[in-house]
């Protein structure tokens, strides 16, 4: 058995923990979008692999029998590389996906399809926006340079934003609420745009904005192909066949 772990979410290093752990041969993957990436306890490759073509290829060099896609719910092209890749050279593929935030009493959530849509979802009127969407898609909001933006970044941003109004922090998740509701309240924040990416790690800002009756504008997952789906770490390690493994610490 040799594993192949798409990784660049707190999921896939809690996955690779367990891997590693159970002492199952695996190399993770990131794509090499930030400048320190977390280290892991596994042998770790960097950078893209060339599209479908290219990620077949890698699969049969390196001789891998299984997949482990846990990139990011958003990460929709690297997900269905990866199935194509794994259709075609018949290797198995699961994914690691962390179930959708649900709004709960309190909270003024507005549910838009695609990323494209929050745009339209923010008011004409000057806001106070928390961008909390990475650095990738900013220059979407281009279109609304009358708010004020607040960005999270993980890297301080290179060149010019594409914003005039901005504000950034740098900051690696997970996040806690007592540290979000200072963000908010220090940037007086009047809405927050998000991708409904579910788990732990970046969830507090919707907790504080619940706290703070803040409207949140949430676009949801991008539709990915594959059925085979695992909810936690265990459900993946038990099929790889690993599910006697006790997960210490995951
Ligand atoms: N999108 C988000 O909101 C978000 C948030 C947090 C973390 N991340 C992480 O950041 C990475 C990039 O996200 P993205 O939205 O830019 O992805 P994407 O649009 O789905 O992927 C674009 C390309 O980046 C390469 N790539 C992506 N993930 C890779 C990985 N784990 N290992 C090797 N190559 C990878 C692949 O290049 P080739 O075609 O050349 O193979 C892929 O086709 C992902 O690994 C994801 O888990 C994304």
């Amino acid at each position: 058995m040799r594993v192949l772990l798409l990784g660049g979410t707190s999921e896939a290093s809690q996955m690779a923990k367990a891997l590693s752990q159970a002492a199952v041969n695996s190399v993770f993957s990131y794509a090499g979008r930030t400048n320190a990436p977390v280290p892991q306890p596994l042998p770790t490759r960097v950078g893209g692999f060339g599209g479908v073509a290219g990620l077949a290829a890698y699969l049969r060099r390196e001789a891998i029998t299984h997949v482990i896609d846990a990139t990011h719910p958003f990460a929709a092209g690297m997900s269905r590389n990866a199935y194509a890749a794994c259709t075609q050279t018949a290797t198995p593929l699961i994914r690691l996906e962390r179930p959708a935030w649900q709004a709960q009493s309190g909270d003024d959530w507005t549910f838009v399809p695609t990323l494209e849509d929050t745009v339209a979802a923010l008011p004409d009127e000057p806001a106070r926006v928390f961008l909390a969407i990475g650095k990738q898609h900013i220059g979407l909001f281009a279109t609304k340079p009358q708010h004020h933006y607040l960005l999270r970044l993980v890297d301080v941003p290179v060149g010019d934003l594409p914003l005039p109004y901005t504000a950034v922090v740098i900051a690696r998740g997970p996040f806690d609420v007592a540290q979000d509701l200072a963000l908010l309240q220090d940037h007086e924040i009047t809405h927050i745009v998000a991708k409904n990416a579910g788990g732990r790690g970046a969830e507090a800002k919707l907790t504080a904005a619940r706290q703070l009756g803040l409207p949140v504008i949430l676009a949801d997952r991008p539709a990915l192909p594959g059925q085979n789906i695992a909810a936690d770490i265990g459900a993946v390690m038990a099929w790889l066949g690993h599910d006697q493994v006790a997960l210490r610490g995951v």
